[in-house]
């Protein structure tokens, strides 16, 4: 079985990653809030490509994903793309519970589901695209570097209990480094990554069913390294 729903794919690495699964063979059930954006990746392979608009801070969005897993006829694999972050040094309220309302709150709504979806019906593969950002407390972008963390240390959870249960459930933690995509705003970062090699990349992690990807190399030697760094000197230093 090739079903797979993908929330946030309507833009970035989630949209990169249904083009990729359209041309391996899958059956997609693909989410996020723009439809139009969707609706163009369903053109790819309209039989193939089911969609649904759906907004993960809204308390309907469980049922709303239950509607695009029946409309795909299952899900053996979940993939959570959807996040939103900024870097705000000055703590903009709206900004900072914005996205916890969406990589944390959201994330756990519909990661949930899928989680019960899964132990329901013989298991399957969850897959988030957390980010280097969870690894350690970023001062730039409080919000976006918790909510990350939250995500692996929920996901590192999920697959500790699925393990207790005996159910045959998958988990996956992807962490990019920084992607050229609408997130960025496109503008230049170090060590950035074209979303197609992002999407690859990450691909190939779920594949081989990794419990965590850091993506790709470069990003992996410098979240070990800067994982050495004692907090004493991390809390001190200047991060851009
Ligand atoms: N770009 C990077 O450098 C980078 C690095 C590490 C990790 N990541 C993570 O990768 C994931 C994908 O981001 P991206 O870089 O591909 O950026 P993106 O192009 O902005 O994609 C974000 C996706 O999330 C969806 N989304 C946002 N809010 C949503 C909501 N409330 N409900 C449903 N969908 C929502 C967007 O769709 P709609 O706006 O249509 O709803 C869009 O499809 C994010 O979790 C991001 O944190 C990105």
């Amino acid at each position: 079985m090739k079903k797979c729903i993908i929330i946030g794919a309507s833009s970035g690495i989630g949209r990169e990653i249904a083009r990729l699964l359209i041309d391996d063979g899958w059956q997609l059930g693909i989410a996020a809030r723009r439809r139009e954006k969707l609706m163009e990746t369903q053109q790819l392979a309209p039989d193939r490509v089911s969609i649904r608009e759906i907004d993960v801070t809204d308390s309907s969005a469980a049922e709303s994903l239950n509607y695009l897993i029946n409309s795909v006829g299952g899900m053996n694999l979940f993939i959570y793309s959807a996040g939103i972050g900024w870097q705000n040094r000055e703590l903009e309220e709206e900004k900072e519970l914005a996205t916890v309302q969406t990589n944390a709150t959201g994330f756990a709504r519909m990661t949930g589901e899928a989680y019960r979806y899964m132990a329901r019906n013989g298991g399957g593969q969850i897959a988030c695209i957390s980010s280097i950002a969870g690894t350690m407390g970023l001062g730039p972008a409080p919000a976006y570097s918790a909510t990350k963390a939250m995500q692996q240390t929920y996901l590192e959870a999920l697959q500790q209990q699925a393990n207790q249960r005996r159910l045959n459930i998958q988990i996956t933690d992807i962490r990019p480094g920084f992607v050229d995509t609408d997130l960025l705003g496109h503008a230049h970062y170090p060590m950035m990554m074209k979303v197609a090699d992002a999407a690859r990349l990450t691909l190939t992690a779920i594949k081989k069913r990794k419990p965590a990807a850091t993506i790709d190399w470069r990003w992996r030697l410098l979240t070990r390294a800067w994982k050495m760094i004692p907090k004493c000197i991390w809390r001190k230093m200047k991060i851009s």
